[in-house]
């Protein structure tokens, strides 16, 4: 029998193949399928809390009215009809757009893809949060970018360490193409970008030209707290493109986003999409057209809302009691994140084999770095999980901890208080 020790294939490969990591949520899925797993590593939605009769509706009428339409090619920028429902749920949101300014992707990674396709040649610097989506951070390496980070604190991208960088980059002779952000209860911080700061990254865009990716995947999901305008609606320069996606608010598996953008780089951003996929799933833009224009999208958020409030509370609570002093985490207004860090020298990369042994699992800090940063820190997601099993998977995870700080004390490495309290990140709660 023939063994191959080496990939046969190697020295056929694109250059590109040699910086394509997996996302290290891909990875965990596997592991976290098994049901004796309290999974706080995927930010999935509650899509159990879909109302079935609306599901079946939608579906009947796709099938009654729109049947050829459904199972034909689409206009690659997508279905007009849909278009007009994307600009009526981002007024929700507070930004009034033209439907004309729309394109239509499958999910909001695929936009993530074309426009990094389109501004990005290898070794482009683009800016980032730090700690960023792990999921953009993959598609920039594919583009072979520079990328680097841009610290965050419980407001956000901290502008001024940006202008920093901008300088610093530019004195070394590299123009920034791309600043890429998550304003609203960032994926993997939790965080939201105040005004203020949303005011300056503008201003900042226009001094410097270049282009601010406002991904927006869970503005809607605010459960507390007064919303704040998109980065697109403060923007009077056309530097800002806009990232949506439905998969937050209806569901994942349907894979519809968009992405609003001048005319301009809608333009190149067509041919991008016609070379990677022709068209987004036209039973796919149906089923959302369904839901947007029937309304019921509305009463289905509020629902979810409250959802992941409930659950946010119970995760949090846990936290208090179980994390030991010295630990800090975010306090989310919406979305699905809670990022934590712990104190000393732990390390949340060993910490995670530990977990899973005891049947709980996160996603290790340093995924959401390119540089090797967030050894401490951890995303805990409460989306998906009921309060009770959060509640529960949190005091596993506290148990390894203290596992961990036991044995580190054994070996005398690090100083632990004995009193094992921690703090909320800004202690800033408030209930709007
Ligand atoms: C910030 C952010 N952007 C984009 C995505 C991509 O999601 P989708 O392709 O399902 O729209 C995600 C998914 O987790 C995300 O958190």
């Amino acid at each position: 029998m023939r063994k191959h020790h080496t990939d046969k294939y190697e020295s056929r490969y694109a250059g590109r193949t040699r910086v394509m990591r997996s996302s290290a949520m891909r990875d965990l899925m596997s592991l976290t399928a098994r049901p004796e797993i309290i999974s706080l590593a995927g930010g999935l939605p509650a899509t159990d809390a879909f109302p079935a009769e609306v599901f079946r509706r939608i579906t009947a009428e796709i099938g009654a009215e729109n049947l050829a339409l459904s199972l034909q090619y689409g206009p690659t920028e997508g279905f007009d009809f849909l278009k007009e429902d994307i600009a009526q749920v981002m007024a929700a949101e507070g930004t009034q757009i033209d439907p004309a300014h729309v394109l239509v992707t499958t999910g909001g990674q695929q936009a993530i893809d074309l426009i990094t396709k389109t501004f990005i040649d290898p070794g482009d610097v683009v800016l980032t949060e730090g700690p960023a989506y792990a999921g953009a951070l993959t598609t920039f390496s594919t583009y072979e970018a520079d990328v680097r980070h841009v610290a965050m604190d419980n407001q956000g991208m901290v502008i001024e360490e940006l202008e920093t960088e901008l300088t610093k980059l530019r004195g070394a002779g590299h123009r920034v193409k791309l600043v890429y952000v998550v304003p609203n209860f960032s994926n993997p911080g939790g965080t939201t970008m105040s005004l203020e700061r949303r005011r300056r990254l503008v201003e900042l865009a226009e001094e410097w030209g270049f282009i601010v990716v406002e991904d927006n995947p869970y503005g809607l999901l605010r459960f507390e707290g007064e919303p704040l305008p998109t980065l697109l609606s403060l923007d009077e320069h056309d530097n800002v493109v806009y990232l949506g996606s439905f998969s937050k608010i209806i569901s994942p598996g349907i894979r519809v986003g968009w992405i609003v953008a001048p005319p301009a780089i809608l333009g190149k951003v067509v041919f991008g999409k016609q070379a990677t996929d022709l068209c987004s799933s036209p039973y796919n833009q149906l089923f959302v057209h369904g839901f947007v224009a029937s309304g019921a999208w509305r009463d289905y958020l509020d629902k979810q809302r409250g959802i992941y409030r409930g659950r946010r509370d119970a995760m949090l609570s846990a936290l208090g009691e179980e994390l030991p002093r010295g630990s800090h985490w975010t306090v989310p207004e919406g979305g699905f994140f809670v990022w934590a860090t712990l104190p000393g020298s732990l390390d949340t990369a060993d910490l995670l084999v530990k977990a899973i042994d005891e049947n709980v699992a996160f996603v290790k800090g340093e995924a959401f770095f390119v540089n090797g940063e967030g050894g401490r820190s951890m995303r805990l997601s409460f989306s998906a999980v009921p309060e009770e099993r959060l509640q529960e998977g949190v005091r596993r995870l506290g148990a390894v901890i203290r596992d961990q700080i036991e044995l580190l004390r054994a070996l005398g490495l690090g100083e632990w208080p004995e009193d094992s309290e921690g703090e909320a990140m800004g202690g800033r709660r408030s209930d709007g």
